[in-house]
């Protein structure tokens, strides 16, 4: 990989997508050329990067001509059809959609869990769903201190996960709401303004568990290369802009330390423990939106646990940021020849 790679951002116009920039400017990722794509609805639009203004230019299939690293970000479909043809050209992809994270070729890499995998790829490493990114981020470090039998999550989902556009819609209809107008659902199946609802994605109607929460199961057995923990998800969509909230219930191995897992939590990358119980003050998404960092607290030995092995906590990440632009962007620094 050069050092100073060719980089295309696909979806650039997007909710993910311009958090990409962001996060590409931030980290002074190195760059020789940034190039920008989105769809046709878009192309001609200008975007400010490091002091030099860039078009955005319609995704064809000749647009990887010269590309090293493609971050995709404009949902399932275009990846499908374009991940392999930037590939082919000879960009490594790496893919925000659900399309590739379960196709064993595809290393699903979160980089403070599993960057080992990301060596394995074969033109195309996958970003995990992002409700599995913030549930590992606390979740990984106890697992390695000690094992993980049983995972009981539930979500408390940002709008701002369902794109650019749902976060309008929660905008317009709180203002709807509030001034005493007809509040109309047009990207999400019910209100989302004052509300919460299950996840917006397929149910399954055999299983009861929708697609959100399979993706939790799957990916999350895949990053830790364990197939054995069990893991049952909720996942509940809320009125909140970004940053998604997650309730988590571990059952362990052993009897749990709860002070030897509060100081694995201080010291483990991309995590801040927010645990003041004399203040009642604990992670909350307002404080996580915008913040690289995974935030967790209310860690507790459960009253549920008859033999001490289990523990609760509630954790806060941005999931435009580590769930996924931040995510994606260390990806590619993995990439990056070795200084
Ligand atoms: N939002 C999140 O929190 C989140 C978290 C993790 C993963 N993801 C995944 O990231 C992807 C993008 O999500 P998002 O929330 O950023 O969605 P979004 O706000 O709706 O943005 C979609 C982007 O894709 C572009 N696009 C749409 N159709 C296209 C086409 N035919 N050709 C080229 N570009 C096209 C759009 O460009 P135009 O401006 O031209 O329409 C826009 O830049 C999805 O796969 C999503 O599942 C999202």
């Amino acid at each position: 990989m050069n050092a100073n790679p060719h980089v295309a951002i696909v979806g650039a116009t997007g909710a993910v997508g311009k958090e990409l920039l962001g996060v590409l400017d931030q980290r002074r990722f190195p760059l020789s050329r940034l190039t920008l794509l989105a769809s046709a609805r878009s192309a001609g639009s200008v975007v400010d990067f490091r002091g030099e203004k860039l078009t955005v230019q319609e995704l064809r299939e000749d647009s990887f001509v010269g590309v090293d690293i493609a971050l995709f970000s404009a949902g399932g479909n275009i990846s499908r059809k374009f991940g392999p043809i930037a590939s082919a050209a000879g960009a490594v992809v790496v893919d925000n959609s659900s399309a590739f994270r379960m196709d064993p070729d595809t290393p699903l890499v979160i980089p403070e869990i599993n960057p080992e995998d990301a060596k394995q790829h074969r033109g195309i490493i996958a970003n995990p769903n992002c409700s599995t990114i913030i549930l590992l981020m606390v979740a990984a470090p106890i697992h390695r201190l000690n094992p993980i039998k049983k995972i009981v999550v539930s979500t408390y989902q940002a709008a701002s996960g369902a794109g650019a556009v749902a976060m309008k819609e929660l905008e317009t209809q709180a203002r709807d709401h509030l001034e005493g107008r007809e509040v109309k659902p047009e990207v999400f199946p019910y209100p989302i303004a004052f509300n919460a609802f299950s996840h917006n994605s397929t149910m399954d109607p055999d299983t009861g568990y929708n697609q959100e929460e399979w993706k939790m199961i799957q990916e999350s057995h895949k990053i830790l290369h364990d197939d054995s923990i069990r893991i049952t998800p909720t996942c509940i969509r809320i009125g909140t802009f970004r940053a998604h909230a997650e309730s988590v219930h571990l059952e362990l191995s052993r009897e749990a330390n709860i002070e030897e897992i509060r100081q694995t939590l201080r010291t483990a990358p991309g995590v801040k423990l927010i645990d003041d119980r004399n203040r009642n003050y604990f992670p909350m998404p307002l404080e996580a939106s915008g913040l690289d960092d995974v935030l967790v607290g209310r860690l507790r030995r459960s009253s549920s646990s008859d033999d001490g092995k289990e523990v609760d906590f509630f954790c806060c990440g941005d999931q435009l940021l580590k769930g996924a632009a931040l995510n994606a962007v260390q990806i590619a620094e993995l990439l990056l020849p070795k200084s």
